[in-house]
C-alpha cells in the first residue's frame, strides 16, 4: 500500500487536528480558491476530491454549485458532515471513495477540485493514475493544487534532507510534470495561481478539457 495513505484521516484525532488548522492559513487558501473560481464558467456540478473535513465542499455549496465530497477517511467524512451542518449547508453529498478509483461515471461533474493532496503522492505512477481518474469524471475543468519546487519552503525542505537527512512526506512537482499528466487526457493548462509566489509552495492550477475550449 502506497505510503501516502498514512495521511488518510482514519482516526478522529487526525481528522480533528486537520480540522483545527491555523485560521490565517485556512483563510488564505480559501481566498486562493475563490480567485481561481472567478475565471471559470458553465459550471453547475462539482466534485471535491478529497473533501477532508469539508471546508471546500462548504465553499462550493455556498458558491451555488451542486456539490459532492469524496474521501477515503471515515473520520474526515464524519467531521465534514458536522462541519456542513454547522455552516448551515445541507445539500452536500458526502461519499466514501478512493481517488485512485473514483466511483463515478465519465464526465459526471462539470468541475473536479483536488486540493492539498497531489503533493502527498509518492511517485509518478500514483500521480498519473489519480490525474487519469480526475480527468475521467470531469466534463470541463480540473482544479488541482501542487507544490512548486522553486518556492523557498521547497528549497528549505531539500536542503534539510540533504544536510540533516530530514525526510519530508511532501513532494514538490514542476508545473511541466503536472501538465504532462493532464496532456495525456487532453486537458490544457488555463490558469496557475500562487498564494504568495516564491514564498509559499502551494500552487493552484486550472486545467480545461480541450474539447470544451471554445
Ligand atoms: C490533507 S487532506 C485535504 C483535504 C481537503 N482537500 C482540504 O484541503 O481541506 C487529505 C485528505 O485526503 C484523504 N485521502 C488520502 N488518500 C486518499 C485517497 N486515495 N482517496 C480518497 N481520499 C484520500 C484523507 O483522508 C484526507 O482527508
Amino acid at each position: 500500500m502506497a505510503d501516502y495513505r498514512d495521511r488518510i484521516k482514519v482516526s478522529d484525532t487526525a481528522a480533528t487536528k486537520y480540522n483545527s488548522r491555523k485560521p490565517g492559513k485556512h483563510l488564505a487558501e480559501i481566498r486562493l480558491v475563490e480567485r481561481a473560481l472567478r475565471d471559470l464558467d458553465g459550471i453547475s456540478t462539482v466534485l471535491d476530491a478529497p473533501c477532508g473535513t469539508g471546508r471546500f465542499s462548504i465553499l462550493m455549496a455556498q458558491e451555488g454549485y451542486v456539490t459532492t465530497g469524496v474521501d477515503l477517511g471515515d473520520a474526515a467524512l464524519a467531521q465534514a458532515e458536522n462541519n456542513c451542518k454547522s455552516a448551515g449547508v445541507t445539500d452536500v453529498t458526502l461519499e466514501k471513495g478512493d481517488l485512485e478509483q473514483l466511483p463515478y461515471a465519465v464526465s459526471s461533474f462539470d468541475m473536479v477540485f483536488c486540493f492539498r493532496m497531489f503533493h502527498h503522492f509518492p511517485d509518478a505512477v500514483v500521480r498519473e493514475r489519480v490525474v487519469g481518474e480526475l480527468c475521467r469524471v470531469a466534463r470541463k475543468y480540473v482544479l488541482i493544487s501542487y507544490f512548486d519546487p522553486r518556492a523557498i519552503t521547497s528549497i528549505k525542505r531539500r536542503l534539510q534532507r540533504r544536510f540533516f537527512g530530514k525526510k519530508s512526506k511532501q513532494n514538490a512537482t514542476s508545473l511541466q510534470e503536472v501538465e504532462g499528466y493532464f496532456r495525456k487526457h487532453d486537458f490544457e493548462l488555463t490558469g496557475n495561481l500562487a498564494r504568495v509566489p516564491i514564498l509559499h509552495t502551494i500552487r493552484l492550477a486550472t486545467f480545461e478539457c480541450a474539447e470544451q475550449i471554445g
